[in-house]
């Protein structure tokens, strides 16, 4: 397993580009198995999620081409819908859920084994399975598999009972292919959800309402290949702008979306961070001493779960005490024994985290408990004094692009080491 070794201490300086959208590009290439088609996508990150989402299709027998961050997804010749010999790929991530909407739609059944993905609490997907029953299908599940099939698949009135990101989408999978009229209640409103219904509808699929908390869809009999660009990362944007402020460092963040950002703009602006908006650009200035702030995470335009964990490192250097309150997952606060060992002074009560300042962070040996886990702990290694060593960085190649080139080229000093390496002996 490789480990990062970053000597701390280094203000982040220069531009950084961000790549596409994890969340988004996991629910579109699914997506484009929805018809015997081909299509092109683009700004496709390449990250270990995306790299086995394609390797579970071309298992299944879809034809993939990949140049650069261009995907072509010809699904011309049919494809299986049974994904239970692949469980080991799927296991490995949360996103395998959304073959069994796509295939759904597609084929009026699916075999898919249940999802992976990051230890972060319970992780149910009841919604999900109302939403495929109440559009006609037979779900069971048995020997860790979801057998689903629906002679006919017809829309239907679903109210989510909570605002799940991956129902949100799994549901449109299935229904844009379904009969008649569905209708989504207290749907997520994330980018990601925007975009998969932006795409789907490029394909041809008639859906109205992404983006707010009830969305319409009529099945249609035909869809089509299409082009499309994935959206600019949220989260990654978010990581590097923490990044920036933690190091009082100077960086453009290019290829972003200032309005997906906005919690996160509010929340350091409170701590005294200068974030300054272009078009399509971020500007971030770390000015020090930081102010505490209070957060709690919440569904979109909130601030995001999957920003909490890279918050908290700021809030170690911060001064006075802020709290942060995990209202998604419930132990999404694995990490915090690392941050301690670091000498940060964190303590927690049920899901709320108080974390009082200290003048700065000290270097030891980490190690990352999941993916956002394990982008704050690189940023803690960013400021702390001297050299950490951050292992099972395994969780962070899932779902950052280039991290340890980009923050090179931003002024880290940070190197990927394998347990080989005798610089990790
Ligand atoms: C997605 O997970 C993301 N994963 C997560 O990103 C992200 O943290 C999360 O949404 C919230 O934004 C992908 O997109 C692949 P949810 P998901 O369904 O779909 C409860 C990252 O780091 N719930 O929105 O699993 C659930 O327990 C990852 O990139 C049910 O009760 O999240 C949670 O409390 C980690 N029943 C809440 O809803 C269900 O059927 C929100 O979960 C589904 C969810």
């Amino acid at each position: 397993m490789d480990a990062f070794i970053i000597e701390g201490g280094n203000p982040l300086q220069g531009e950084v580009a961000i790549s596409g959208a994890k969340n988004a590009v996991l629910g579109i290439i699914p997506a484009a198995v929805l018809c015997a088609c081909s299509s092109k996508i683009d700004n496709v990150p390449d990250i270990k999620d995306v790299n086995k989402m394609i390797v579970i299709l071309e298992k299944l027998g879809a034809e993939i081409y990949r140049e650069n961050d261009t995907l072509i997804i010809n699904t011309e010749k049919p494809i299986s819908y049974d994904v239970s010999d692949y469980e080991e790929e799927t296991g490995q991530m949360r996103a395998s859920y959304y073959l069994l909407g796509a295939l759904l739609g597609r084929y009026r059944k699916a075999i898919v084994p249940l999802p992976g993905g990051c230890n972060i609490g319970d992780r149910p997907i009841d919604q999900h399975i109302k939403g495929f029953q109440a559009l006609g299908a037979t779900v069971v599940i048995e020997h860790g598999q979801v057998k689903m099939e629906a002679p006919e698949l017809k829309g239907a009135h679903i109210f989510l009972d909570v605002v799940s990101v991956g129902a949100t989408i799994n549901i449109m999978l299935a229904a844009v292919r379904a009969d008649g009229k569905t209708i989504i209640e207290n749907a997520a409103k994330e980018p990601h959800i925007v975009d998969v219904a932006n795409f789907l509808n490029l394909m041809g699929a008639n859906i109205k309402g992404a983006g707010t908390d009830v969305i319409k869809i009529v099945g249609v009999e035909e869809m089509h290949g299409c082009e499309y660009s994935v959206i600019p990362d949220q989260i990654t944007t978010g990581t590097y702008m923490m990044a920036a402020a933690a190091t009082e460092g100077d960086i453009l963040i290019k290829n972003v979306i200032p309005k997906h950002m906005e919690a996160i703009t509010a929340k350091l602006s409170e701590m005294g961070v200068v974030v300054l908006e272009e078009d399509d650009g971020i500007r971030v200035i770390g000015k020090h001493p930081l102010k505490a702030v209070n957060v709690k995470t919440m569904p979109y335009p909130g601030f995001p779960t999957d920003l909490q964990q890279p918050m908290a490192v700021l809030m170690t250097i911060a001064q006075g005490t802020s709290t942060i309150t995990e209202s998604i997952f419930e132990s999404r606060f694995k990490y915090v024994d690392e941050l301690r060992r670091m000498g940060a002074n964190i303590s927690i009560n049920s899901r709320t985290a108080s974390i009082t300042g200290v003048k700065s962070l000290s270097a030891t040996k980490i190690r990352t408990t999941d993916l956002r886990a394990g982008a704050a702990m690189v940023i803690a290694g960013l400021i702390a004094d001297g050299e950490t060593k951050i292992t099972e960085i395994v969780h962070i190649d899932r779902g950052y692009e280039n991290l340890q080139e980009n923050l090179r080229n931003l002024g880290a000093v940070i190197r990927r080491v394998s347990e080989k390496d005798p610089a990790c002996l």
